[in-house]
């Protein structure tokens, strides 16, 4: 279908997170930037990418790199121009593929020229562009989110003697959505970057907008209230493109975002079209460990149904610590203790590793939890460099050291820019397991047993099968915590999802009599032997450690 002919074209979508200082450097300056890109499209296409999401691309002191925005108007002169930007979209477009990029509406940097002016005087003209204050005791009930680095969501500004709020760090201000100046001039951004022909945005931390005395100012109802005023936007100038929100919230918070009306399904969404599905991802790694589905089923249970205007993303991995914020205090420890056994590899409220580290660059592993969040219901988004393995450097600062430069082959400089590599942005990761001259995008095309091929089929199986991305989902009990079991599910198909968690042999017992007369067809291709027909009796499966296959039963 054309990119303009399919306005719920993310509901099947594969989504794949980019970030430009990491891709590929056109210009050997040791940084990535947008024209380098363009030469690795082709790449994306193959392993079935569908759209790209880019990471903040603005003019930036990089203090939250990227995310400290200095001027909405621009590009970093690292990542090149706004010509390069138009460039890098149409060539993009010509290969159907779509891009989407990072709307930072809650907070700037404080370079930023609104903040400079605001924090000058109390009677600046910019003064309410943010949140100020004469004390540092309102809104007590809001957590601290940087808890490594940042002490309070209030830092005091000696010129004027006031205080101003912040979620993140000290240096990203947040804005002051009371103020209607600020309300329209973030449309006016939106407006901006939609008018180069964009399809849509990843909008950052978008729960914090509004701050209100005696709540925990998130999810407000002022906040959601502005973000259906954005989306009115969209759907009114740029039909056919999407708002993906990213809200780390609990399912039963998330479910507002979508908006139209919880008790009413059939109500369309008029709130963001896609949102993280942020509880489940932990749950994944917590069932892969212990061998147990339970938690991964339960969550979904508690997830209210969404608009069918809607969708899920699932993600295994992104730029961010694996974030531990929505699980169990007991679960937190647990997970630490489990993935993260050097504190260094601990970060706020979550673990700082990449997806191959953290599952023991175990293939079937790393296969196994792919399988799962391809066939959850959303659509998945594949974190840059994970589809080939990619390993991590715990060492450096902050969330860098899942933002180091992507391998594309074994030569010095691993393809990914001309510079020496000392002057790299960052260091390649260079070690026996995952370094560049083993784990690279060259090696794995040329080898049809990679990482990288097995998850281009996943992908190519998927799309060919439109209900993973639409369908129903149900998992079905199995008599057996080791297997998850989930059936995806609209009028024409039925495809039945299984996984074993443990490291044993495990058999699923089965209630099929639904399908009974049909026989199992197994759509990736990894079973030895052929299934036996459905019939009303249970049905019985054995599955081998780690294994997973998906059924076509209609
Ligand atoms: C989001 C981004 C994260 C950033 C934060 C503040 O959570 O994913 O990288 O630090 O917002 O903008």
């Amino acid at each position: 279908m054309s990119l303009a002919t399919d306005p719920l074209w993310y509901k099947n979508a594969i989504f794949y997170e980019l970030h430009i200082r990491a891709f590929a450097d056109s210009n050997g300056d040791g940084k990535g930037d947008l024209l380098g890109i363009i030469p690795k499209l082709d790449y994306l296409k193959e392993l079935g990418v569908d759209c790209i999401w880019l990471l903040p691309m603005f003019p930036s002191p990089l203090k939250d790199d990227g995310y400290d925005i200095a001027d909405y108007y621009n590009i970093h002169p690292d990542y090149g121009t706004v010509e390069d930007f138009k460039k890098l979209v149409d060539e993009a477009h010509a290969r159907g593929l779509r891009v989407i990029t990072d709307l930072v509406l809650n907070h700037t940097s404080d370079q930023h020229a609104w903040f400079i002016e605001s924090r000058k005087s109390k009677d600046n003209p910019y003064r309410d562009y943010y949140v100020w204050s004469d004390t540092d005791q309102k809104y007590q009930e809001t957590r601290i989110i940087f808890l490594d680095t940042e002490p309070s969501n209030w830092t005091y500004d000696e010129t004027t003697g006031q205080y101003y709020w912040h979620r993140f760090y000290a240096s990203q201000p947040d804005l002051n959505y009371d103020n209607p100046v600020v309300a329209d001039t973030m449309i006016e951004v939106l407006k901006y970057w939609m008018d180069m022909g964009i399809d849509g945005f990843r909008a950052d931390a978008v729960p914090y907008l509004f701050e209100r005395e005696g709540t925990n100012c998130e999810n407000l109802p002022e906040t959601h209230a502005y973000l259906k005023r954005v989306r009115a936007v969209l759907d009114a100038d740029y039909p056919g493109t999407i708002l993906l929100g990213e809200a780390n919230q609990w399912p039963w918070d998330l479910r507002p975002y979508f908006g139209g009306n919880p008790d009413d399904p059939e109500m369309p969404g008029d709130e963001f079209h896609m949102a993280f599905h942020f509880p489940v991802m932990p749950r994944i790694y917590k069932a892969l460990k212990l061998g147990d589905a339970s938690d991964i089923i339960q969550i979904m249970a508690d997830t209210p149904a969404i608009p069918s205007n809607s969708q899920w993303c699932v993600f295994l991995r992104n730029h961010d610590e694996l974030t531990l914020e929505m699980v169990t205090e007991e679960d937190r420890q647990l997970l630490w203790q489990l993935y993260a056994p050097d504190p260094r590899m601990r970060l706020n409220l979550g673990i700082r590793r990449r997806l191959a580290p953290l599952l023991d660059n175990n293939r079937a592993k790393i296969e196994l939890a792919n399988s799962i969040l391809f066939t959850l219901p959303g659509a998945p988004i594949i974190y840059y460099g994970d589809e080939i393995g990619m390993g991590d450097n715990i060492w450096l600062f902050d969330r860098n050291g899942v933002r180091t430069p992507m391998q594309w082959t074994s030569e010095p400089g691993a393809g990914f820019s001309a510079a020496a590599p000392e002057t790299f942005y960052a260091p390649l990761i260079d070690d026996e397991t995952y370094g560049y001259q083993k784990i690279n995008v060259a090696a794995q095309m040329a080898d049809p047993a990679s990482l990288f091929h097995t998850l281009k089929h996943m992908v190519a199986v998927r799309k060919a099968n439109p209900v993973l991305g639409e369908g129903s989902y149900q998992f079905l009990r199995t008599g057996n915590k080791a297997i998850l079991a989930n059936l995806r599910q609209s009028d024409q198909a039925a495809i039945l999802a299984i996984h074993n968690l443990s490291g044993q042999n495990q058999t699923a017992v089965l209630d099929l009599s639904d399908f009974a007369g049909r026989i199992p067809r197994d759509l990736l291709g990894r079973l030895a032997t052929s299934l036996p027909e459905i019939s009303t009796v249970p049905y019985s499966v054995s599955v081998k450690p780690l294994d997973y296959f998906w059924l076509k039963l209609k």
